[in-house]
C-alpha cells in the first residue's frame, strides 16, 4: 500500500481506514505502544502493537530503529491523542543498535552537543521544527518576489570580483599549493590557473543582479555566499545564504519599502503555515530563558514577538540619529558599552542591539551612513559625507538586513571608486550599466539564516543551518 504521511493522519477527522506509515521510532513503551515519526509534522503517530508479536520483531523496535506498519486508523482509547495506528503487520525496516545510538540519551541532549553529532540532529524535535521553518521561509521569499513579478537570477558563486572589498574572499585555484607557477616579481603567476585568474567564492551576487536588473527591472537571487571574516560569533557563518533584490527605477524609501514588506510577509506566512513548529519552539525558548539572569532574558515570547514585528512600523531614523541617541543613552554615561560612540563609527552589535532591544523595542531601518564605512557602490548623498546605505536592525539579531540606493552616475562612482583603490578596468562590466542606460535602482541583501534565527527564537547562528561551516569546523 502507498505510504501515508503522519501529518496527513493527523490532520484528517476521519478513522476506521487503512493505512501504511513509515518511519522512526521516537519510543516504545510496555512492549506496545510506538511513537512513531516521519518528519512531516511535529507530532508522532501512536501504533499500538497486538500483544502477540514475533518477539524477533518486538526486540528490534528500538529508539531510533526504521519501520513499515499496514494497520488501520482508530479512534483513540487513550490520552493525549485522537486516533491512533492499530498494527495488522510490523516490518523492520533497519534497526538501530540502542547501546551506540547517541539520541537515546533519556535527559534532553544540548543544542551543543547535538551540534557535534548534526548528521542526527535533523531526528530531534528542536530541529525538526527549526527546519520544517526553515524550508517554509525559503519557499516564502521565493513566493513574495514570484507574485511580485521578480526574475529569479543565479548569480555565479565562482567569480573575481570582490563586491563587498572587505578582502574576506576564500580562493578558488587549481594551482599545486607547493608548487604554484610565479611571475618574474615573486606574485602567483594565475594564467596557468584553471581560469587563467585568481577566482574566489562570491560575498554578494549583488553586482551581477544589478545587470540584471538594468534588463528586467525586478531580480533577486537566492544562493550560497561565503565569507572568510574569522568571526567566530553566534551571528556569523563562513558559508551562509543570501536573499539580494535588486530593483531599477527604485530610491532608497522604495528600497525600505520593499524589505519592510518582505520581512513582514515571510513572518506571516510562516506563522500561517507552522504554527505548531513555532509553538513548540516558542515552548523551547521559554525552558532555555530559565536557565538564563533575569537581565538577560528577552522582554517578549516568541509568537508575540512575530506578531509584533508584522503589526507594528519599523523605526526608521538615520545614522546621525542613532549616533546621537547612543550619545544620549545612560548605558554610554554609565560607560556601558565596551566600544566607544562617535560618529564615524561602524556600530558594533552591542550599540545595534541597545538601539533595538532597548530605545525601540522593535526592529529600526537606519539610514545615512558615513561613506568611510560603506562599500563604494552606495549612491552619495549631497552632503558630500553620507551614503544611501540602510540597514536594518532586528531584536535579538542585530543587523538583518544591509542595502543601498546604487550610485547610478558614472562620474560619482568611478571617482569613489578611484578613491577606494578598486580597479576600473577590471569592472568594465559593472560600469557599462552606467553608461548605457543607467537608471536609478536600489537593492539590498537579507542574511537569510540571521531571518530564520529571528523566526525560530535559536540563539546560535550553527542551529538553524544544517551543517555550518565555521572557522575551524567544516564537518559533516
Ligand atoms: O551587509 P552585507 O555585507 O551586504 C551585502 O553583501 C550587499 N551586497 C547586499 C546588497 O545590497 N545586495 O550582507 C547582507 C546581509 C547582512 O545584513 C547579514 O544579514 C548577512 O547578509 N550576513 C551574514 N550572515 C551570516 N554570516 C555572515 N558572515 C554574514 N555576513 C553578512
Ligand atoms: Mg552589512
Amino acid at each position: 500500500m502507498k505510504r501515508t504521511k503522519i501529518k496527513d493522519i493527523l490532520a484528517n477527522e476521519a478513522s476506521d481506514y487503512k493505512v501504511t506509515v513509515k518511519g522512526w521510532v521516537r519510543s516504545f513503551r510496555n512492549n506496545q505502544f510506538i511513537a512513531l515519526n516521519d518528519g512531516s509534522c511535529m507530532g508522532n503517530i501512536q501504533v499500538v502493537i497486538s500483544l502477540d508479536t514475533d518477539e524477533s520483531v518486538v526486540k528490534n523496535i528500538t529508539t531510533g530503529a526504521s519501520i513499515s506498519v499496514d494497520g488501520t486508523v482508530i479512534a483513540s482509547l487513550g490520552k493525549g491523542q485522537r486516533v491512533e495506528v492499530k498494527a495488522d503487520t510490523i516490518t523492520i525496516l533497519g534497526t538501530c543498535d540502542a547501546e551506540q545510538y547517541p539520541l537515546q540519551l533519556k535527559n534532553r541532549p544540548s543544542l551543543e552537543y547535538l551540534r557535534e553529532i548534526a548528521h542526527l540532529r535533523f531526528r530531534t524535535n528542536t530541529f525538526g521544527a527549526v527546519f520544517r521553518v526553515r524550508h517554509t521561509l525559503a519557499y516564502a521569499i521565493h513566493k513574495f518576489f514570484n507574485d511580485r513579478g521578480f526574475v529569479y537570477l543565479h548569480t555565479p558563486i565562482v567569480t573575481a570580483s570582490d563586491a563587498e572589498g572587505a578582502g574576506e574572499m576564500f580562493k578558488v585555484t587549481t594551482l599545486p599549493f607547493d608548487n604554484a607557477p610565479h611571475n618574474e616579481d615573486g606574485t602567483i603567476d594565475f594564467k596557468e590557473d584553471f581560469f587563467g585568474r585568481a577566482t574566489n567564492l562570491t560575498v554578494s551576487g549583488q553586482l551581477e543582479a544589478e545587470l540584471g536588473a538594468m534588463a528586467f527591472s525586478e531580480v533577486y537571487t537566492f544562493g550560497p555566499t561565503f565569507r572568510a571574516e574569522n568571526s567566530n560569533t553566534a551571528r556569523h557563518l563562513a558559508e551562509f545564504w543570501m536573499i539580494e533584490p535588486e530593483v531599477a527605477f527604485n530610491d532608497i524609501y522604495d528600497n525600505m519599502d520593499l524589505a519592510e514588506d518582505l520581512l513582514k510577509y515571510v513572518i506571516g506566512y510562516t506563522l500561517e503555515h507552522n504554527r505548531e513548529d513555532l509553538e513548540f519552539l516558542a515552548q523551547r525558548l521559554v525552558d532555555e530563558e530559565k536557565q538564563k539572569p533575569m537581565n538577560e532574558r528577552s522582554d517578549m515570547p516568541l509568537m508575540e514577538k512575530l506578531e509584533f514585528v508584522l503589526n507594528n512600523k519599523f523605526e526608521r531614523i538615520t545614522y546621525t540619529e542613532a549616533i546621537n541617541i547612543l550619545l544620549e543613552s545612560p548605558a554610554y554615561k554609565k560607560k556601558k558599552f565596551q566600544y566607544d560612540v562617535s560618529w564615524g563609527i561602524d556600530m558594533q552589535s552591542e550599540h545595534e542591539r541597545y538601539l533595538v532591544e532597548k530605545h525601540f523595542k522593535k526592529p529600526v531601518i537606519v539610514t545615512g551612513y558615513p561613506k568611510e564605512i560603506k562599500a563604494f557602490y552606495m549612491r552619495q548623498n549631497d552632503d558630500g559625507k553620507t551614503v544611501a546605505a540602510m540597514d536594518i536592525l532586528a531584536p535579538g539579531i542585530g543587523e538583518i538586513v544591509g542595502g543601498s540606493q546604487r550610485e547610478e552616475r558614472l562620474d560619482k562612482l568611478t571617482q569613489r571608486m578611484h578613491e577606494m583603490h578598486i580597479p576600473a578596468e577590471e569592472m568594465y562590466w559593472y560600469l557599462d550599466t552606467r553608461k548605457f542606460g543607467t537608471v536609478p535602482h536600489a537593492g539590498f541583501g537579507l542574511g537569510f539564516e540571521r531571518m530564520v534565527l529571528f523566526v525560530t527564537g535559536m540563539t546560535n547562528i550553527r542551529d538553524v543551518i544544517p551543517f555550518p561551516r565555521t572557522p575551524k569546523n567544516a564537518e559533516f
